[in-house]
């Protein structure tokens, strides 16, 4: 088989690319290791910045995105027993829609395959060679066979484990990284969001966040131990924990309903530098990882790609190689920027340490400068909403 750019990884990143790419006319095929049933209904993030909705919209994507999205002006946030709004629409001038990455997921599949796109499902790229040829090879099995993808250039879109990172040679890449002491339990429930805006809520107990899906479907995150096993987590011990944490308001209470899905993530920023390695580009969970307290994980993934496909279609059609050459490094600054908001928000929102009341005092500090100072909620607003410029 073989194609201009070869994709592994049919997550957003791997599937807007392919998308984009197909927009400008460039060829591209798409491997992934799971069936389209399990990716198309695999529960993920599901905040999009104002410049993630214009990039799906420009792009043809908008049309169920705008009627079911939710979009928000605000956020709220709740400590100390107060609550207070952030008014992130009136300090930026722009919001957010929240829609789930697994809806993004299936309208990009839908255009893909309406376009005759090839996406190769339960296709499991086993090893990348030649990247530092102008032919590169993946191999992959598929039904048990090994087959091979030959390309011009190959886009690592594998997400965290995949193989595509780890096909440079040893030393090639720089890791930074830090992992958290927590996780958290994610819930989906069958319960009307009980808020109009999300709630982000630093407690005694440890952090809450409420989130939803749709008018019908709450998502809703409990801070919890790295280790934490779900099974120790049954229905009504999940509700009594969120009334607890999300309760900060008088006369306030929260819906229940029942619950759908839960499982626990672990909370950790990473990021591998150069984004690239020869003939191999590396885009989203493949090269960089943020803890879900800034909702940023898709919205990189999708900025990402937006400017590999710029670069690709500088190589394709004017024969530029600047584009792709500075590829790692334009996408780079967003990645940092994106890193320290969500290191700042998880830091700010989350028990950190039981046996250090000064740090707890600190966080109180922050949030209440957050909630009083304009300056200092427009900066929470504008990396919230995402920064066109960075
Ligand atoms: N061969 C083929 N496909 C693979 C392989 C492999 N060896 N390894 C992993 N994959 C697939 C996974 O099954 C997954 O569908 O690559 C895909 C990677 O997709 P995502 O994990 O969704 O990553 P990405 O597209 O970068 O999107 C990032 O996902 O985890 C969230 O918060 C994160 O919202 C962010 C988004
Ligand atoms: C979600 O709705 O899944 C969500 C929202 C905000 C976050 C993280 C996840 O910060």
């Amino acid at each position: 088989m073989r194609t201009q750019v070869g994709i592994v990884g049919a997550g957003p990143a791997g599937l807007m690319l392919s998308h984009l790419l197909h927009l400008r006319g460039i060829e591209s095929v798409v491997l992934e290791s799971r069936s389209r049933d399990h990716v198309e209904h695999r529960v993920r993030a599901g905040v999009l910045e104002q410049g993630s909705v214009d990039l799906l919209c420009r792009a043809g994507l908008g049309e169920r995105l705008l009627r079911e999205g939710l979009r928000h002006e605000g956020i709220e946030l709740r400590f100390a027993g107060e609550s207070h709004r952030v008014p992130m629409t009136e300090l930026t001038g722009r919001a957010i829609t929240v829609y789930g990455q697994q809806e993004v997921v299936k309208d990009l599949i839908a255009a893909r395959l309406a376009a005759g796109g090839r996406i190769l499902f339960e296709a499991d790229a086993v090893r990348l060679a030649g990247l530092d040829s102008d032919s590169p090879v993946v191999h992959f099995r598929r039904d048990g066979r090994e087959e091979e993808l030959r390309c011009d250039f190959v886009a690592g879109c594998d997400g965290f484990h995949g193989v595509s990172r780890r096909a440079a040679p040893e030393g090639a890449l720089t890791t930074y990284e830090r992992t958290y002491p927590f996780a958290w339990l994610g819930v989906l429930a069958a319960a009307a969001p009980a808020v109009t805006e999300l709630v982000y809520a630093h407690h005694d107990r440890g952090f809450a966040l409420y989130s939803m899906r749709s008018p019908e479907i709450s998502r809703l995150y409990l801070q919890v131990a790295p280790d934490e096993d779900v099974a120790a987590w049954p229905d009504e011990r999940i509700w009594a924990e969120l009334r607890t944490r999300l309760e900060t308001v008088p006369g306030w209470s929260l819906t229940e309903g029942s619950i759908l899905e839960k499982s626990v993530t672990p909370m950790r920023s990473f990021v591998v530098e150069p984004m690239r390695w020869k003939r191999l580009f590396l885009a989203g969970d493949a090269v960089h990882i943020v803890p879900p307290t800034g909702a940023k994980g898709m919205n990189l993934a999708l900025a990402d790609v937006a400017l590999l496909a710029d670069a690709f279609a500088g190589w394709y059609d004017r024969g530029r190689a600047d584009l792709l050459a500075g590829y790692s490094a334009t996408a780079l600054r967003r990645v940092w920027r994106a890193q320290h908001f969500s290191w700042w928000m998880t830091s700010m929102l989350h028990r950190l340490d039981r046996d250090d009341p000064y740090e707890t005092k600190v966080q109180t500090a922050t949030l209440r400068y957050v909630a009083t100072s304009r300056a200092y909620a427009t900066s929470l607003a504008e990396n919230y909403v995402g920064m066109p410029e960075v």
